[in-house]
């Protein structure tokens, strides 16, 4: 990532503006008089111009992950529970601000959470709908509000959570919860330590080598101005348990021609880097695709979606040696874009044999805070 542009904003976004600002304004919601300066004090940057986003969608991701999905309790709703909701993110803000940068966390609300609590909403909004031939669990996906913690170990999520959890009592129950990890780069037969590439995931392939740029991600993640929803984005999260052992112990060239990547680098199944796109005409000297049909990245390639992009931002989990998998994590403009790639995988993903999509969840990642203005205050 060498355009360092929007994760800067991002991260100056929510500490510089929350910092030095009384905790009591921050929650209350009051417009503090900026102080202001006296000569020869040298200037203070201030926020860069343009909507304020939350952190940890685009920086580089941190290890471990922790993601907590909630519903509202039964009471919390109408006018009176759109006071609750601001009240807790105005708290959350808070905290946030004063843990960042170790952990980060990244906060959104779900499709249901706007008519609930009588607030308008963005368009893109609404459930997912189902996808041929899968079979979610209702209870392992959704939720009203959505948290991503990130950490450089799962205890500092964990203490995270236990804050947060705390702040919403009476406001919040737990809905699910899922914890990831990015599997260690420096060991197992594909490791290239410190490479600067894309993860691995638990079938030991690069995951997020084709992401957008940052520069890309200005126009296919953010939400644009003007307006309350400038500055969000919408996260797609699923959980995918995978037969591991099962798609390891087909042959390496199986492995990849499912994959439509090469194994070791990441790089196209017809050579090049691993950042390099796809060429879904390449041939063999056969006269045969190199990309066979049924190839993940044929199947998800942008160029089938008038070249829009998500940015994937994927885990590891491991509940149990029989429930492992991707927690599936994509941020983009429009949901629109998921549900179209999500198609075309569902009919004809030669990955399917070895994943079952069983839980998923939409949220609208809010604009970030500013100065008397916490989590929320925009966009609700
Ligand atoms: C079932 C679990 C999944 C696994 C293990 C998986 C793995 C991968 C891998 C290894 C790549 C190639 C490297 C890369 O660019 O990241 C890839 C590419 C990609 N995947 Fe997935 N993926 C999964 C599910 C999904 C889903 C559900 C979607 C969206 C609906 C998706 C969208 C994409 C996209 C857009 C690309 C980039 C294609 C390109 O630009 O060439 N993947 N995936």
């Amino acid at each position: 990532m060498s355009d360092p542009g929007c994760g800067a904003r991002s991260a100056i976004g929510r500490r510089a503006v929350l910092a030095g600002l009384p905790a009591a304004c921050v929650l209350s919601g009051c417009d503090a008089p900026v102080p202001s300066r006296t000569r020869g004090e040298r200037p203070v940057p201030g926020p860069p111009p343009g909507p304020v986003r939350q952190a940890g969608v685009i920086e580089p991701p941190q290890p471990h992950t922790l993601f907590l999905s909630y519903d509202l309790t039964p009471a919390t709703r109408g006018a009176p529970g759109r006071d609750a909701v601001r009240r807790l993110l105005a708290r959350w803000s808070e905290l946030l601000a004063a843990t960042a940068p170790s952990p980060t966390a990244t906060v959104g609300i779900g499709p249901a959470l706007p008519r609930r609590i009588g607030a308008g909403a963005p368009e893109g909004l609404r459930e997912l709908p189902a996808f041929a031939g899968e079979h979610l669990d209702a209870g392992a996906g959704g939720g009203e509000i959505g948290v991503q913690i990130r950490a450089s170990d799962p205890g500092a999520c964990e203490r995270l959570a236990g804050l947060l959890a705390g702040a919403g009592a009476g406001v919040l129950l737990p809905r699910w919860r899922q914890a990831g990890f990015l599997p260690p780069q420096a060991s197992g037969p594909f490791a290239r330590p410190a490479d600067g590439g894309a993860p691995r995931d638990l079938l030991g392939f690069k995951n997020g080598s084709a992401n957008p740029t940052e520069r890309e991600c200005e126009r296919w993640v953010w939400l644009p101005g003007p307006g309350p929803y400038a500055g969000g984005t919408f996260l797609v999260v699923r959980r995918v348990r995978l037969r591991v052992e099962e798609f390891v112990r087909l042959p390496l060239a199986r492995q990849e021609a499912i994959v439509g990547r090469r194994k070791g680098g990441g790089e196209p199944l017809g050579g090049g880097l691993e950042r390099d796109a796809s060429d879904p005409n390449a041939r063999t000297p056969e006269g045969g695709y190199v990309l066979p049909a049924d190839a993940h990245v044929r199947l998800a390639d942008p160029r089938l979606d008038g070249g829009a992009r998500m940015l994937r931002r994927s885990y590891s989990y491991e509940n149990s040696p029989a429930d492992r998998g991707l927690l599936f994590l994509a941020y983009m403009r429009d949901p629109g874009l998921f549900v179209r790639v999500g198609s075309r995988l569902a009919g004809a993903d030669a990955l399917n044999s070895y994943a079952e999509q069983y839980g998923s969840a939409l949220f609208y990642i809010l604009p970030g805070p500013t100065p008397g203005r916490p989590l929320g205050s925009m966009a609700l």
